[in-house]
């Protein structure tokens, strides 16, 4: 995020600037590491190692969620472009581009001549998608930009019907606070015929959802951790990751995967471009991301609670994943 080829990523997309980003780190470390309990936004998660870890996540045998919309996108996505017949797609954390794919040649089928607008934290995840697009898609418009959509949700004014893609479940990693805020910023910014389209992840035996959280091989591991390496470079700090240990809890009353980073020993941590010193008692925890699952008549009142309204569902056969296609609730005609 902060590294210098960062920085001069696509020099006018860019909304974020490193100055903001390293402000935004400062205060979101000083508030998170000390509170109690800790926490730090997910965020921060997605430095360029962060960002490639999350991509090998999306590959390992116990992580359904990708593949799983990955399929229903596959069946769906034809009847996604029909129904909005959208001529700009706005993606919310896109990441790599790579699920898009199957929307983009759904819309483009049906209009050539679309406008795509990938939206993430990580610059260098965005450079690359638009580099992998620029190749496969010829023709495609592309208006990319950096932004932390949850604290600044700016939809660019790219012609209409507008999709706005929010996929892979990062809706859940939302707090259900931050849900509703975000849910009535951007119904505010929906213009007439615009659409959103929804991934979420479904509550299931908790296992299965563990074990993606937890894989064998390590890597939500070492994502994870690598926060920790991210604020050692950026802040000059001196977090022992060895001192740190993984850990995955589900809680079965708000129905979300917790991913904390648990002190193995009490220990100081200090953090010398912020002047701070930060102890940690042996076993306390660091919470680094929720991971909300859905029910679908819960995701659907969520929605009408914030003036939207779910038009169309998709989920796969073993219902593991959903996907909504949300309106306006006081534009509910198909846009066509
Ligand atoms: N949006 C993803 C999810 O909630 C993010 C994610 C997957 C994630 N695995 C992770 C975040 C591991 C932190 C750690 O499933």
């Amino acid at each position: 995020m902060l590294t210098p080829a960062d920085a001069t990523t696509d020099g006018d997309a860019t909304l974020l600037q490193p100055a903001q980003f390293r402000a935004a780190l400062r205060s979101d470390v000083t508030r998170g590491l000390g509170a109690s309990p800790k926490w730090l936004p997910p965020r921060w998660l997605y430095d360029p190692l962060g960002s490639e870890l999350f991509e090998q996540i999306t590959q390992l045998p116990e992580y359904y969620p990708t593949r799983t919309e990955r399929a229903i996108l596959t069946q769906c996505s034809p009847a996604v472009a029909d129904i909005t017949g959208a001529r700009t797609l706005i993606e919310l954390g896109s990441g790599s581009s790579d699920k898009t794919r199957l929307l983009l040649n759904a819309l483009q089928e049906r209009l050539p001549g679309i406008t795509y607008a990938p939206v993430d934290v990580s610059a260098s995840a965005l450079a690359q998608a638009v580099a992998a697009l620029s190749t496969d898609y010829p023709g495609l418009t592309m208006a990319p930009l950096v932004a932390d959509f949850t604290t600044n949700l700016a939809l660019p004014p790219l012609p209409g019907p507008r999709l706005l893609a929010f996929l892979g479940g990062t809706f859940g990693n939302l707090l259900p606070d931050e849900r509703a805020v975000f849910l009535r910023s951007l119904r505010s910014r929906l213009a007439p015929g615009d659409r959103l389209l929804l991934g979420v992840d479904l509550v299931k035996d908790p296992d299965r959802i563990r074990a993606a959280y937890d894989d064998a091989a390590g890597v939500t591991a070492s994502f994870s951790l690598n926060v920790l390496t991210m604020i050692n470079r950026e802040l000059k700090a001196d977090f022992d990751l060895d001192a740190f240990e993984h850990v995955v809890l589900w809680d079965p009353q708000n129905e979300w995967i917790e991913l904390r980073l648990r002190s193995r020993r009490e220990q100081t941590v200090v953090l010398h471009d912020l002047g701070l010193h930060v102890r940690f008692a042996p076993g306390e925890d660091l919470r680094t991301e929720i991971s909300a699952k859905f029910r679908p008549r819960r995701l659907a009142d969520e929605m009408s609670k914030t003036g939207l309204e779910v038009t169309h569902w998709w989920t796969d056969p073993d219902r593991l994943y959903g996907l909504a296609l949300v309106a306006r609730d006081d534009d509910l005609t198909p846009p066509r």
